[in-house]
């Protein structure tokens, strides 16, 4: 039996900060950390990405900030596949519009989605979300989905990312019109942490608030 309560959360994008925040409210007895409080070159993590799968870039982003802060380190990678474009943006999600990857590029990435989706009628897409956690020297794994179509122009200004033209399925409503708590019952991320934290608890693991 080992215990804990801290896990160093491996993104400085604060939107995510949040969204694992809530998601992880289930679990009070966990403290998350923002990577910018324990880590000194928090940039690195960025160069982290550099893999082909979501797997690999969470657990480098995870295998990254624990060998520099020595916490359990809790990362992950998402992005959305769009089945009319073969799986892009996918991996590059994130840096879709420009390789520099701007907290402020998710705009210009959603206007370059909508341009080349102009007049296709397949809209079908869906979100991954792919975690690493690095504990106690073990690495545990998860991944989550959520399927869903696009819309032709956003709705709604909750979110962050592509929500505003993602309709899940069996939901009228975008993701950026849902609350945050309707999102996260149903969220690639909500799923893959539920996947985790299974896993977690299958591995003896306990986490105790002091
Ligand atoms: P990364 O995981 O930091 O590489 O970023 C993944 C990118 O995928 C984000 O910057 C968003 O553009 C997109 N993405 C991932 N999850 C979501 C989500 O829940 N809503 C909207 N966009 C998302």
């Amino acid at each position: 039996m080992r215990s804990s309560h801290q896990i160093l959360l491996a993104t400085l994008n604060p939107h995510k900060f949040q969204e694992f925040q809530s998601l992880m409210a289930q679990f009070p007895e966990i403290e998350l950390i923002r990577a910018d409080r324990l880590l000194r070159n928090a940039e690195n993590l960025g160069h982290a990405e550099q893999h082909s799968t979501y797997l690999e870039n969470a657990i480098a982003k995870a295998r990254l900030a624990n060998k520099a802060a020595h916490y359990p380190s809790l990362a992950d990678d998402s992005g959305l596949e769009v089945e009319a474009l073969e799986g892009r943006p996918g991996i590059r999600s994130h840096r879709y519009a420009s390789p520099q990857a701007q907290l402020s590029q998710d705009q210009s990435n959603l206007e370059l989605l909508l341009s080349e989706m102009k007049s296709t009628s397949n809209r079908s897409a869906r979100f991954v979300c792919a975690l690493a956690l690095i504990i106690e020297g073990v690495l545990i794994h998860a991944t989550g989905t959520l399927e869903g179509a696009l819309l032709e122009a956003p709705r709604g200004t909750h979110g962050f990312g592509y929500d505003p033209i993602f309709v899940p399925k069996d939901s009228t409503l975008t993701l950026a019109e849902m609350t945050s708590n309707q999102k996260n019952e149903i969220s690639h991320r909500s799923k893959a942490i539920e996947a985790l934290m299974k896993q977690v608890k299958a591995y003896g693991i306990n986490f105790v608030k002091p």
